[in-house]
């Protein structure tokens, strides 16, 4: 894409004795040449208030389908995972009108169409991963807007690691001083209780191992989008 406007150009130094002696990286310091960025992968991040009350119920929600549900596997290895239907009831129904909010207010980032489409939840469940338990390197086929709530987090319980969707970079890898975020090809965030992370359904993720003695839960979700009254 040609956008270049006059201050960018200003910003490339003229040939000369000076500039031919410079390594060609010295140029990228120029102030005023940074580059747009193009085709983001966003991750939304956010601390819901009051959440010790809500952990404690999804706590106890768990408890109670643990005793009565049977588990299912997808990415999980080792860990408890809940069927995927918990949007339809009601036992969660207070962690889903925030996640459903916030949602909405990802959606609007993304300049979605609330006047012809609607957002609405595909899919909803509990995990709860135990020590040495982890999920694998995976997507969520289909879903608009992904995510996870973390309801319960003891510390090196394993953190939740992106990896950039731009595969073909991994083609030219280069020597860097530091990790920033323009040129890494894989960053993570650790859970904390009552954090919210929402992402493209697209952004391939996974979780590392839990390295503690005590097990970690969080609800995962699927949010996919319909025609209004459709
Ligand atoms: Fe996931």
């Amino acid at each position: 894409m040609s956008k270049q406007k006059g201050s960018a150009l200003k910003a490339v130094p003229k040939a000369g004795p000076e500039a031919a002696e410079k390594p060609a990286g010295a140029l990228e310091t120029q102030p005023g040449f940074k580059p747009e960025t193009w085709f983001p992968a966003p991750v939304w991040s956010r601390r819901v208030p009051d959440h010790a009350r809500i952990d404690a119920h999804i706590l106890s929600v768990l408890d109670e389908l643990e005793r009565n549900g049977k588990a299912i596997t997808r990415s999980n290895v080792g860990g408890w995972h809940s069927a995927a239907n918990l949007h339809a009831g009601n036992e969660l129904a207070e962690i889903r009108r925030i996640i459903g909010n916030a949602a909405a207010g990802c959606a609007t980032h993304l300049s979605f169409d609330f006047d012809r489409f609607e957002l609405f939840f595909q899919e909803m469940w509990l995990n709860r991963n135990g020590p040495g338990d982890f999920n694998k390197a995976h997507v969520h086929p289909n879903s608009l807007l992904s995510g996870a709530y973390y309801a319960k987090v003891p510390e090196k319980s394993g953190n939740i690691e992106f990896y950039d969707p731009v595969r073909e970079r991994v083609m030219c890898t280069f020597p860097v001083k530091a990790r920033t975020r323009i040129n890494s090809q894989a960053m993570e965030y650790k859970g904390k209780e009552g954090l919210l992370l929402i992402f493209p359904g697209w952004l391939q993720h996974s979780v590392q191992p839990n390295r503690s003695d005590d097990f970690r839960v969080s609800i995962s979700f699927n949010m996919g989008f319909r025609r209004k009254g459709g």
